[in-house]
C-alpha cells in the first residue's frame, strides 16, 4: 500500500506540490540549457547544499545505515565532479563492472586487477567501505569459462578464481557478492534454483562450494547472495522470496559460511503493486536466520514513463519512498546502494533505451533528483516508522550461527 503522496521535498521543509513542481521545471530548462552549451553535460555546483549534514551519508549513518553506489571506474580516474560527489555522499562503494568474472579474469590465470585497486584505493584513502560484485553468476563470463566447462573444472576454476580475487582484498572488504541471481522459478526446478551453466555442471551444491571458498579467502567479509526481484508485492516475487529463504535456510542447516541477503531493488515506474507485508515478512524471516541484508543495487527505471521531467522525478521519488518505507524499519537492513550515483552514468539509458531516465539521486548534470530528496527523507523517517508496531514482526532472539 503506499503511504507516501507525490510530493517532493527537496529542500526538506514543507513545500506544496505546486512550488515543487514549478521548481522542477525551472530545473529542466537549467538543464536544457546547459545541455546546449556542450555535447557532453557539464557539472556544475549544485543548486542546493548536499554536502555535509545534508548528504545522504550523514543521513543514513544518523540511522545506523551506510549509502553508497555502484561506481564506474573509468569515471572515477576521469572525472573530478564525479569522484567529489561520490566522496561527498558515500559511505560502502561496489565496483559496477571491474570485478566481475569478464572484466577480471579474461584468460584463465591471467587477471586485471588495476581498475578495482584504483577503486579501492580510492574507497582507503577517502576512508569509505567496500563491497566486492560478483564472484559466482551466469552472466559476464569469458568465454573460456564457458566453453571448458566440465565438474573437475568448475569446481576447480571457481574455487582458484575466489582465491585468487577475493583473496586479493583480503580483510579490505565490507562485503562479497558471492552468489549472484542463483534464483529463477520460472526455470520450473522445486527448490527454485536458476538452470545456470553453474548448476548444470556442478548441481545446486556450486553455490557451497563458492561460499566455503570466499570465506577461506576473506574471513572477515560479510558472504552475501544477492539477487533481484525481491521486492514488490508480485505473486513472482513472493516466489522468488520463498526460493531465497529456502535456500538460505539449507545453506544454514548444512553449516555453509553466509552472513547476509542482497536485495538489489532495481525498482520501475509505474508499478501497481506495491511493497507491504510480503517484503516485511522476508526481512523478518531472514533476521530470524541471523542474516544481514542490503539493499544493493537501488535504480528505477522510468522508461514508461512518458511523461516531462517533473513527472518523472514525482514518480520515481514516490517508489523509492514506498520502497525504503517499507525495508527500512526492519533493524536486519544495514545498507542501501543505488545502482550508479548520477543518470550520466548508468546502465539504465542503454537498458531501457531511455536516455531521459531520472532514475538516480543524481542527474546528468550532478544536480540532485526527487530521487536523492526520496532517499534522504526515507532515512529520516526510520526511527519512526520502525517505533510502529504494525511496521515490523515482533524481533525474534537471534541466535549465534558461527
Ligand atoms: C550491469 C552493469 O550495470 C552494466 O554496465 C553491464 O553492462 C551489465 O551489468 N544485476 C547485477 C549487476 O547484479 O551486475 C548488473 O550490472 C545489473 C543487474
Amino acid at each position: 500500500m503506499r503511504r507516501r503522496g507525490t510530493a517532493i521535498n527537496l529542500t526538506n521543509k514543507a513545500v506544496s506540490r505546486r512550488t515543487m513542481l514549478a521548481g522542477a521545471a525551472a530545473f529542466t530548462f537549467a538543464s536544457w540549457l546547459e545541455g546546449c552549451r556542450a555535447s557532453v553535460p557539464p557539472h556544475h555546483a549544485p543548486a542546493m547544499d548536499i554536502g555535509g549534514s545534508n548528504s545522504l551519508r550523514y543521513h543514513a549513518a544518523a540511522q545506523q545505515l551506510l549509502f553508497g553506489c555502484a561506481v564506474n571506474a573509468k569515471a572515477l580516474r576521469e572525472d573530478a565532479a564525479y569522484a567529489h560527489l561520490i566522496r561527498q555522499q558515500c559511505s560502502i562503494l561496489v565496483p559496477e563492472n571491474c570485478l566481475k568474472w569478464k572484466a577480471v579474469e579474461p584468460e584463465q590465470g591471467r587477471f586485471r586487477f588495476e581498475d578495482a585497486d584504483a577503486v579501492v584505493a580510492f574507497a582507503e584513502k577517502n576512508k569509505i567501505k567496500m563491497r566486492g560484485h560478483t564472484l559466482v553468476w551466469h552472466e559476464a563470463l569469458p568465454d573460456w569459462v564457458e566453453r571448458g566447462l566440465t565438474p573437475t573444472d568448475a569446481r576447480a576454476w571457481m574455487t582458484a578464481h575466489i582465491q585468487n580475487v577475493a583473496g586479493r582484498y583480503s580483510g579490505r572488504m565490507h562485503s562479497w557478492d558471492v552468489v549472484n541471481e542463483a534464483i529463477a522459478p520460472r526455470d520450473g526446478r522445486p527448490d527454485g534454483l536458476r538452470d545456470s551453466v553453474w548448476l548444470r555442471t556442478l548441481g545446486p551444491e556450486y553455490i557451497e562450494i563458492a561460499l566455503r571458498a570466499a570465506r577461506a579467502a576473506d574471513p572477515a567479509a560479510l558472504l552475501t547472495y544477492n539477487d533481484w526481484g525481491l521486492d514488490d508485492e508480485a505473486a513472482e516475487s513472493e516466489e522468488r522470496r520463498r526460493a531465497v529463504l529456502t535456500l538460505m535456510r539449507r545453506l544454514r542447516q548444512r553449516n555453509v559460511p553466509i552472513d547476509a541477503v542482497g536485495i538489489q531493488g532495481h525498482l520501475y515506474v509505474p508499478n501497481q503493486r506495491g511493497y507491504g507485508a510480503g517484503l516485511r515478512r522476508f526481512l523478518a524471516a531472514l533476521r530470524e536466520l541471523d542474516l544481514q541484508v542490503f539493499v544493493t543495487e537501488m535504480d528505477v527505471d522510468d522508461s514508461r514513463a512518458l511523461t516531462d521531467e517533473a513527472a518523472r522525478d514525482a514518480a520515481v521519488a514516490q517508489e523509492i519512498g514506498a520502497f525504503l518505507d517499507t525495508a527500512l524499519p526492519d533493524p536486519a537492513v544495514r545498507a542501501v546502494l543505488t545502482w550508479g550515483l548520477t543518470t550520466h552514468y548508468t546502465w539504465l539509458k542503454e537498458r531501457y533505451k531511455n536516455p531521459a531516465t531520472r532514475g538516480l539521486p543524481f542527474d546528468d548534470t550532478l544536480q540532485p533528483t526527487g530521487g536523492f530528496a526520496a532517499i534522504r527523507d526515507a532515512f529520516d523517517r526510520r526511527k519512526i516508522l520502525a517505533a510502529k508496531p504494525q511496521q515490523v514482526a515482533p524481533l525474534t532472539p537471534i541466535r549465534k550461527w558461527r
